[in-house]
């Protein structure tokens, strides 16, 4: 009996020990993102079958889950109440003989006329592109084809359709990243959909037959590389009752500081083929920086809020920075609205309202005596007059005991925002990695505002309210904790210089 007793305490201690460590290792990894999304462990990439229902965000997400480096496909999955803090669950979706799952939409069938409705919730059906490795290495070209899948339990299980693939591959290698809506004008459901260098739109009454009603992009934006992960969604032009619609389109290569990223088209869509409303060269970016890419919008949203999430990270250098038990993030969620400044539209992206909710304190830290010590989860708020300086640039400069720096910062002269990482920390990985990243300042206010958010290993720039935006990741040895301010000119004016300290959400 005391034999039994003892080996009961044993077990009893190893459980609690067990238990103890895996809740105190959780997400303080070195570099791990403490409010972003990033998966417990394993590889990740892009957004999938972003979607609300119910009183909860799903977040689905390209996983690998015997990796960290990119393989067989499937759909990760976690659900939030505030797109801040989530709860993982099981792997939605698993490769089958018809290939991996790469990535896709999901939609809420209210009126069921895909007919798989059981029971009392409306089925949700995720639409995603099929990836058949034997298609492909036996080098063929029509080894995407696009399935769907459907949950009556509120997305907690799902099952593939009997009679996928419902789009088959008519011969284009690249044929890919499925995203859905409802046209209620149409009464259709209409797919966007990358074929290469283009991109195809469809039309179905249930979701599983569907025919192409138009093509975009030939010859428009950017081509540096091959087109992917689309998204399509009308949003009304702030202060009119002006509707347009709005494109966004990834690219494998190209993006204007090298790599991946993502562009976007504004114009009009009458359920069946989009027009630009802007001449054909016009190049847009959601994002200017090295890491924000295969971003979409979450559907059936409260108020019809375009929130937009993307993937922290890009194709040169994802599968090589150095994490050990998971690799990569996403980006801050963030509400997209239209712009119209002298005849040209303009999507502007800015954290979601709710990220309030992650501050410390809301009582701001001033910078005006810096350096300070507060990082490395800080938001910092600028403001600076161009009227009332002969500024040349400013920077936001963040560091840690090892003289390795972030800046963050804009220079009058090029016009141009920056996050500077030459000197971030590791960087051995990739040979473009430590680089100065710049974008254009689109607008011509005299008041310069920048809104910026670091993480453990990230930043994120949302200048002039959203309109340029750059996200960056780095790879620090420890820390950032200093913050300072960098001038080249010391008669520059902030108007207002804030900081809050954020807390973690996992
Ligand atoms: C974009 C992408 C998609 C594809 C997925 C595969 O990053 O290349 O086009 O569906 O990743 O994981």
């Amino acid at each position: 009996h005391k034999k039994m007793m003892c080996k009961f305490f044993v077990f009893f201690m190893s459980v609690c020990i067990f238990s103890f460590s895996s809740i105190g290792q959780n997400y303080k990894e070195p570099h791990r993102p403490q409010y972003h999304f990033s998966p417990k462990e394993k590889w990740m990439n892009d957004p999938n079958g972003m979607v609300y229902y119910k009183g909860e965000y799903h977040l689905f997400y390209q996983y690998y889950p015997d990796s960290t480096v990119w393989g067989p496909m499937h759909w990760g999955h976690a659900v939030s109440k505030d797109l801040l803090h989530w709860q993982h669950l099981p792997i939605a979706l698993y490769p089958d003989s018809l290939g991996y799952i790469f990535s896709g939409s999901v939609v809420v069938d209210t009126k069921n006329t895909s007919g798989f409705k059981k029971g009392t919730e409306a089925p949700l059906i995720a639409i995603f592109t099929y990836h058949n490795m034997e298609g492909e290495k036996a080098g063929t070209n029509n080894f995407q084809t696009q399935g769907i899948a459907y949950s009556t339990d509120k997305g907690r299980h799902f099952t593939k359709y009997a009679n996928n693939p419902v789009i088959k591959n008519t011969g284009a290698k690249d044929f890919r990243d499925p995203k859905v809506f409802w046209h209620e004008p149409t009464k259709h459901w209409v797919m966007s959909l990358a074929a290469g260098n283009r991109i195809q739109f469809y039309h179905s009454k249930d979701l599983k037959n569907w025919s192409m009603t138009g093509e975009f992009g030939m010859k428009e934006g950017n081509h540096g590389g091959v087109w992917e992960c689309p998204d399509l969604f009308p949003l009304t032009v702030n202060g009119s009752k002006e509707i347009k619609w709005v494109l966004m389109v990834s690219i494998g290569n190209g993006a204007p500081n090298g790599g991946s990223g993502t562009q976007y088209f504004v114009g009009d869509f009458d359920g069946s083929n989009f027009k630009n409303s802007h001449a054909a060269a016009t190049e847009r970016w959601i994002d200017y920086g090295t890491d924000n890419y295969a971003g979409v919008t979450w559907s059936n949203t409260p108020n019809d809020e375009r929130i937009f999430l993307g993937w922290m990270s890009n194709w040169q250098y994802a599968r090589e920075v150095p994490t050990q038990k998971w690799r990569s993030a996403m980006t801050l969620p963030r509400q997209l609205s239209l712009y119209n400044m002298a005849g040209n539209y303009f999507v502007k992206s800015l954290p979601i309202a709710g990220i309030q909710k992650i501050r410390i304190d809301n009582k701001p830290i001033s910078l005006s005596t810096l350096p300070l010590s507060i990082g490395p989860l800080t938001e910092i708020i600028l403001e600076a007059d161009l009227q009332k300086t002969t500024m040349s640039s400013f920077a936001i400069e963040l560091s840690n005991s090892k003289s390795e720096k972030v800046l963050v910062g804009y220079d009058d002269s090029s016009h141009t925002y920056f996050i500077d990482r030459t000197n971030t920390g590791n960087a051995s990985f990739s040979t473009v990695f430590a680089a100065k990243e710049t974008a254009p300042r689109l607008s011509e206010s005299k008041i310069i505002r920048l809104h910026i958010f670091s993480d453990k290993s990230s930043i994120e720039v949302f200048a002039d309210d959203g309109l340029t935006c750059l996200t960056g990741i780095y790879f620090p040895a420890e820390d950032f904790t200093k913050i300072r301010l960098v001038k080249e000119n010391s008669k520059t004016i902030f108007t207002k210089n804030e900081c809050y300290r954020l807390k973690s959400v996992w």
